[in-house]
């Protein structure tokens, strides 16, 4: 790029922040009320450098110690609302739920054509639209239907460990994708560079990427779209090409196999038939098809990548908590047996099982800082002036000491009574809030149940050894951006003797 480029994008860059502020300024705030505490700013870029790129839930949590629950900060010229207790986001997100239900604007999301992305759409009658179908095939009541399916295919991966206990992560990735490709698509996912997931995969990257903080300039500076693309710093448009043709094909391509498979009577049910049957054919079909392809291609985006995050956590957790993996197996043993692999209708008298499943919820969200909400009018809470614009919600409230004791042990006895049995608290927040809140949590529970469930059954998930036979230590580290995962890690994944593998091997009723 030109000097002089450079310099012209520059100055749109300033004029656009002088611009901003200026119009912030002129905002409704007739009370002249104050905003919420927050460390001090500089000029014209505010609290740009306080806020690191990568893991900025944990200087959150930090500032969270000096400011208190509600911290405001700006950034250029936007203005950002950190909600850091439970109850604050209960009073914002869940009684004030019609101010409090929209999601930031970010200009690159249609021109990477993600604009089916629900969880990215703004508020409004298209956000109900897609959200009333997601919620009609994925609700408590219709995800029960999933059940075989998730058993399925955990079943699945626990032979794909016995097997090669090494690439667990593969395999864990192999049970999210498969799971939901079954449920929405009715389709079996090839192990190995399967040409659906592939492609999935590759734009939900692309859109990651493009969703870093600064990774995309016309996402600050929208204005930059307007500019032809033979401009010097314009490649963000051949990038943005390349993604919309892999969304094209990401939607496209497994709808069209299901229609193919309907009219020549082979499909199995699924999410997308159903949607298909339910076509009102009076009305403007090409619509609501397109409706039902956004719809079907979202959930693969929304839901694979989360869940393999909370299996790998759990699997970390086991690694480092031996005593309170021992604990759920002899539970395990107790009301399981030996004999059988646990199931859905096990759950309810499993409670310390249960425990670690929720504990590892909590002890580290997916999505640490959830998906951000924004305020849609400027708002008032308890004398501080509340300004529209993106609320980021970071985890401080799944470690929040006055609610969770040392919030970063990992201790599933937190969500046990004194005699034993299960609490009431059910670690929602990592599920997010109020209208926005994870549309296929009943799916992800069961999903992440099953499998935390059945590993503890069936294996002894301990330390890898090196080739001196020295323990290999484990750190706990994750990886930044919106779904976080543990970084790779070594451990041994050892079946609890013959009678457990024999019982994994005789899951695969095609042997
Ligand atoms: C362990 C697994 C999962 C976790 C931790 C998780 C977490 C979340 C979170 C934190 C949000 C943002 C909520 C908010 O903005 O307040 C979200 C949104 C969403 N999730 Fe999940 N999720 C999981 C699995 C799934 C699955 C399997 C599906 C499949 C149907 C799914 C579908 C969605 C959708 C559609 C949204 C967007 C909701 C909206 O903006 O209206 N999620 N999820």
């Amino acid at each position: 790029m030109s000097v002089s480029v450079v310099a012209q994008l520059v100055v749109l860059g300033l004029l656009a922040v002088v611009l901003n502020r200026f119009v912030q300024s002129r905002r409704v705030n007739p009370q002249q009320l104050p905003y919420p505490p927050g460390p001090k700013p500089l000029p014209i870029i505010g609290n740009a450098l306080q806020v690191p790129a990568g893991a900025s839930w944990l200087t959150y949590t930090q500032w969270q110690k000096h400011y208190g629950d509600l911290i405001h900060i700006r950034v250029f010229g936007t203005h950002v609302v950190v909600v850091n207790s439970a109850k604050i986001a209960n009073d914002l997100f869940e009684k004030r739920s019609n101010k409090y239900s929209d999601r930031p604007d970010i200009p690159m999301v249609d021109l990477l054509g993600w604009d089916f992305n629900i969880a990215l759409m703004r508020y409004g009658e298209k956000w109900r639209r897609n959200r009333r179908l997601v919620h009609q095939k994925f609700r408590y009541e219709a995800s029960l239907r999933y059940r075989p399916i998730v058993l399925e295919k955990v079943r699945e991966g626990l032979r794909n460990v016995l097997d090669k206990p090494e690439d667990f992560n593969l395999h864990l990735r192999h049970i999210a994708a498969s799971i939901i490709m079954s449920v929405t698509y009715g389709y079996e996912v090839n192990p190995k560079e399967d040409r659906f997931v592939t492609i999935a995969e590759e734009a939900t990257e692309m859109l990651v990427n493009a969703l870093l903080p600064g990774s995309m300039l016309a996402n600050s500076f929208p204005i930059l779209l307007r500019l032809p693309e033979w401009l010097p710093g314009m490649g963000f448009k051949a990038y943005a090409r390349k993604c919309f043709g892999m969304t094209t094909e990401m939607k496209e391509n497994p709808f069209t196999f299901v229609k193919q498979r309907m009219a020549a009577g082979t499909a199995t049910p699924c999410v997308t038939s159903d949607l298909l049957e339910g076509i009102d054919t009076t009305g403007d079909v090409e619509n609501q098809e397109a409706l039902i392809k956004g719809v079907s291609a979202m959930v693969y985006s929304a839901g694979a990548d989360v869940s393999v995050s909370a299996m790998t956590t759990a699997i970390l957790a086991m690694v480092l908590h031996q005593e309170a993996q021992k604990r759920a197996q002899v539970e395990m043993d107790l009301v399981v047996g030996r004999n059988r692999l646990p199931d859905f209708g096990d759950r309810d008298s499993l409670p310390y099982v249960e425990a670690f499943f929720r504990e590892t919820i909590r002890w580290r969200q997916a999505t640490p800082m959830t998906v951000a909400h924004a305020a849609s009018e400027d708002d008032v809470y308890e004398g501080y002036y509340i300004p529209k614009g993106p609320s980021f919600i970071p985890r401080a409230m799944l470690h929040d000491e006055r609610v969770y004791k040392d919030p970063e042990m990992f201790r599933p006895e937190r969500f046990l009574n004194n005699d034993g049995t299960v609490n009431d608290d059910y670690p929602m927040l990592s599920f997010g809030f109020g209208r926005r809140i994870c549309a296929g949590r009943a799916l992800a529970d069961a999903e992440v149940w099953l499998a935390v469930a059945s590993v503890l059954a069936v294996f002894d998930v301990t330390k890898a050894k090196d080739a001196s036979g020295c323990q290999i230590e484990v750190e706990v580290k994750y990886s930044e951006g919106l779904v976080s995962h543990p970084l790779p890690f070594a451990c041994s994944i050892a079946p609890r003797g013959e009678d457990a593998a024999r019982l994994i091997r005789e899951t695969d009723a095609t042997a």
